[in-house]
């Protein structure tokens, strides 16, 4: 692995980060989205994806203009920013995905990387396989025997200040995800793509999206720049963040727009069913849906309407970028992932999987962000509740403790007082102002809180053997009750009036 790429700032395994292109002479800030542009169809023209959506860098299909005689010689004469009129990054695709689709292409990756340096391509792809998801296991390591030896010939190719991808492929094979991804990042190539995810992507299988993506980053390390090749649905945009995706490529905005398809933060609408649209921008302010069924192909002067669906498509996926930095920064990633989570029960699949590895994320969350919200039993799971149980297994504690959800009473005989908080269960005073146990929480705790708080008291007690432990606590369920040791003394506060 090359060194272009800078992380900012971090909140769960999510982060801002800074890509350098030399041969662009551009530092893309990520998370980025490059919308696809197909050099035959300009749905929308690249100069105003850089000037009205703010698209730092695109990315198109080498392998489309080296085949299509009337535009590559366009291309090479040119150059791809003249050709395309776009003066940001350009990242080109090499036709692994033509591959997978048509089982053949004509092309070495010697000659499709020498043909993408000579049109001036600012990140190049070798010819990975993408072998699809649930494909055989021998049919998969055979892939990545080849995607490894098209890596190894990307890395021998001249290819001056150009990047250089080097996808990770492995199927829905954890282990050889993981294998193909610290291959990887051992060559000498710059940006690491996942691929062959766009079949779960649309068929909407976002836990194992999230899977991949985790077995490709454990072998990746957490330093490489990791594009999820093939995603742009602004629905998952905040989950593959947060599971450390740094690139998304969107041909969704103008795919959709053909087939009549809107595309919202919780999905997917057809214009057709529409009545009122959800947004405020600049297509959705100025037309109403039943406009633009009634202006189909357009008038001859102005958009037709699937140009419009694909500005309103590219809109709300911009936005919903701007709103991931925004929360990274703010240290509410996992918040804005858990609000997603409601919009569709795949993305909730998807986030669930996430906090199976709640571990992996921790190493990278911040210790100190804005207030942690807890408004879902997911949100237990989250990585700043394990680690409070962590450092509750760390302090000592007094003879005799009386650890309680409401505050202090006036008179008693313990040595200390600590509350509790759902999820995170007792903490001394001197960490009450500290995060994560600034945390907002509901009046109304929920079970799955109230099972983390007992868990809590679990770790503590073990760890201070000596203790004489009791817990004051707001009625909380059997299950919560039963996780207690049997040594630890209750009072149901409830009752106590
Ligand atoms: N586009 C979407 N998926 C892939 C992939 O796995 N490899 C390449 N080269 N391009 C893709
Ligand atoms: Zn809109």
């Amino acid at each position: 692995m090359r060194d272009h790429f800078e992380i900012r700032d971090h909140d769960a395994a999510g982060r801002i980060g800074r890509l350098e292109v030399p041969r662009a002479d551009v530092t893309v800030e990520t998370p980025a989205l490059l919308p696809v542009v197909n050099p035959n169809v300009l749905t929308i023209e690249p100069s105003r994806l850089e000037s009205e959506f703010g698209a730092e860098m695109l990315i198109t299909n080498s392998y489309i203009i080296r085949s299509t005689d009337r535009i590559r010689d366009r291309a090479v004469d040119e150059g791809l920013h003249d050709f395309l009129d776009f003066d940001g990054a350009i990242m080109t695709d090499s036709g692994s995905f033509q591959l997978a689709e048509y089982g053949d292409i004509d092309v070495t990756t010697e000659e499709i990387i020498e043909f993408q340096r000579r049109i001036g391509s600012d990140v190049a792809t070798p010819v990975d396989v993408p072998t699809p998801p649930d494909a055989d296991r021998e049919r998969a390591e055979r892939e990545l025997a080849t995607t490894k030896r098209a890596l190894a010939d990307a890395e021998a190719a001249e290819t001056g200040e150009m990047l250089v991808n080097a996808p990770v492929q492995g199927s829905t094979y954890a282990d050889l995800r993981e294998e193909a991804g610290r291959h990887a990042a051992g060559t000498g190539l710059d940006v690491f793509p996942v691929g062959a995810m766009v079949p779960l992507l649309n068929s909407y299988r976002y836990a194992e999206t999230v899977e991949a993506v985790r077995a490709a980053k454990r072998g990746l390390g957490p330093g490489a720049p990791v594009h999820l090749f093939g995603a742009g649905h602004p629905m998952m945009l905040a989950l593959a963040v947060a599971a450390g995706c740094d690139l998304f490529d969107s041909a969704a905005y103008a795919l959709m727009a053909r087939d009549g398809r809107y595309l919202t933060v919780s999905g997917t609408e057809h214009l057709e069913d529409l009545d009122y649209f959800p947004c405020s921008c600049p297509v959705c302010a100025e037309h109403t849906p039943a406009d633009l069924r009634e202006l189909g192909e357009g008038d001859g002067d102005g958009p037709s309407a699937e140009r419009l669906l694909a500005e309103h498509n590219l809109h709300v996926t911009f936005e919903e970028l701007r709103r991931v930095k925004e929360a990274i920064r703010s240290g509410n990633l996992l918040e804005l992932v858990d609000r997603r989570a409601r919009g569709h029960p795949a993305m909730l699949d998807g986030y669930r999987a996430l906090l199976d590895h709640a571990d992996e994320l921790e190493r990278t969350d911040p210790g100190s962000k804005d207030a942690f919200f807890h408004t879902s039993h997911e949100a237990t799971r989250r990585p700043e509740v394990g680690r409070h149980r962590d450092r509750l297994a760390r302090l000592t504690t007094p003879e005799a403790l009386l650890l309680t959800e409401s505050k202090a009473p006036s008179d008693h005989d313990y040595d200390a007082v600590w509350r509790v908080k759902p999820p995170f269960g007792p903490y001394p005073p001197a960490l009450s102002e500290t995060y994560p146990l600034t945390a907002e929480v509901p009046e109304r705790t929920d079970d799955a809180a109230q099972v983390a708080a007992a868990e809590g008291v679990a770790a503590l007690a073990s760890a201070n053997p000596e203790t004489d432990l009791t817990v004051g606590h707001d009625a909380w369920c059997d299950r919560a009750l039963d996780r207690l040791p049997d040594r630890v003394e209750t009072e149901n506060l409830r009752t106590l009036g």
